[in-house]
């Protein structure tokens, strides 16, 4: 990602939203525990704990098949527990069926009814549940113009496109004002250019509504942009739970630290560990980093030094460079040229940098250590497979 620091959080935990009126229906609290979903012999959720405050905004974030829409199904009551209870507010929820758990849920596929108008669409909810018909119009406009669609409510889905059907799909959700909104991958049938827009969107109806919402990505961006926290899953299993700036500024373990654009990642061996640091080394590197957890690394213990590409400078004016290594490939990026380089002993680094560098460039690069997060490794685990996007 571009920018070195993720968009500012939105309102936190138990506090309302700055604009946001808060529905009557508005939940104080969803309690996940010890949540489980098995496949007959396969467990595609291991126990899940989350508590989800009233008005926040949590994302599910994992690559692809790591069980985030087995947990959003779960919630919703599509897809019945193997283990685990769900409660809202102290009410369990998790026996009751889908229509009766009240939630809201946005589908990648939209799943509106084509022969029906937007009007129509926003509106059958209300409908179903005997609202009447003044109140139905009332809200129905109301949430309309909070999406922007007032002009295209006499439209049929066919008619709109990918992103106004999709603002249908959220209309309709909202409109019910439930205690709970559930999003699977909502933007990811848009192009690039409309999914950045309906990011924007989200996170506005979300600041102006105040619903509590579990969204799910496997975009690591999307996910730091609209989230007041995250939920990082890795193979069923909860890697870490924290806002946007806990998990970007210390990832739990080298698997998050790649999804968080931390792109070098150098399997070494730590030589010295004392107050300033861990020592690294390995295939002619040497490396000085800082230790994430609390616990002190055996001398010879492998590890992962991790690295964000722009915490990776040129050595200026013959300063000494903690690395060498040669240019190989190098994109131009506006202000910016990012970097692959080859170290001689066949590590790979991508950096920043504003200086010009041409491929076969030799480059001397310095890292400060503060910058070089050490992980024990979680030996065996192929750290390339879930590197998020555009780094
Ligand atoms: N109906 C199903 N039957 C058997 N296995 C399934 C079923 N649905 C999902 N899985 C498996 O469970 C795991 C998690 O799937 P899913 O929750 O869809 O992941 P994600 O939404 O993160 O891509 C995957 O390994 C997937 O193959
Ligand atoms: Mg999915």
């Amino acid at each position: 990602m571009e920018s070195s620091t993720p968009a500012a959080p939105g309102p936190g935990p138990g506090s309302p939203p700055a604009a946001g009126r808060r529905p009557d229906s508005q939940l104080r609290e969803l309690t996940l525990r010890g949540v489980t979903r098995d496949y007959g012999e396969h467990t595609a959720l291991h126990p899940l704990d989350l508590t989800v405050h009233g008005g926040e905004f949590v994302a599910l974030l994992g690559p692809s098949g790591c069980g985030k829409t087995t947990a959003l199904n779960c919630l919703a009551g599509l897809l019945p527990l193997s283990g685990g209870e769900i409660a809202l507010d102290g009410r369990r929820v998790d026996t009751l069926p889908p229509e009766k758990r009240g939630f809201g849920m946005v589908f990648q596929n939209y799943a509106l009814f084509p022969h029906l108008t937007v009007r129509a669409n926003v509106g059958f909810g209300l409908k179903m549940r005997k609202t009447g018909k003044a109140e139905i119009g009332r809200r129905v406009d109301a949430v309309l113009r909070l999406v922007r669609l007032t002009e295209q409510a006499h439209k049929h889905p066919g008619q709109l496109s990918g992103g106004q059907q999709q603002r249908v799909a959220i209309a309709r959700a909202i409109v019910l004002e439930p205690p709970l909104v559930l999003m699977d991958e909502p933007l990811s049938n848009l192009d690039a250019a409309l999914r950045l827009q309906m990011r924007g969107e989200i996170r506005r109806i979300h600041q102006e509504f105040g619903l509590t919402t579990v969204y799910v990505t496997h975009d690591q961006e999307e996910a730091l942009s609209l989230a007041d926290r995250l939920v990082v899953l890795r193979e069923g299993r909860v890697s870490q739970i924290g806002t946007p700036a806990d998990l970007y500024e210390t990832p739990a373990d080298p698997h998050v630290a790649a999804f968080m654009g931390y792109r070098n990642l150098l399997r070494l061996e730590a030589v010295t560990a004392d107050s300033q640091g861990v020592l690294a080394r390995g295939r002619g590197l040497e490396l000085r980093g800082t230790p994430v957890a609390d616990r002190v690394l055996d001398l010879r213990e492998p590890v992962v030094v991790a690295i964000r590409p722009e915490n990776v400078h040129l050595a200026e004016g013959g300063a000494p460079a903690d690395l060498t290594a040669v240019a190989e490939i190098v994109e131009y990026h506006g202000r910016q040229f990012h970097v692959e380089a080859r170290t001689d002993g066949g590590d790979r680094v991508y950096f920043k940098t504003a200086t010009r560098v041409h491929p076969n460039d030799p480059v001397s690069l310095t890292i400060p250590a503060d910058r070089a997060l050490v992980f024990r490794d979680p030996q065996g685990a192929d750290l390339s497979a879930n590197q998020g996007a555009g780094t």
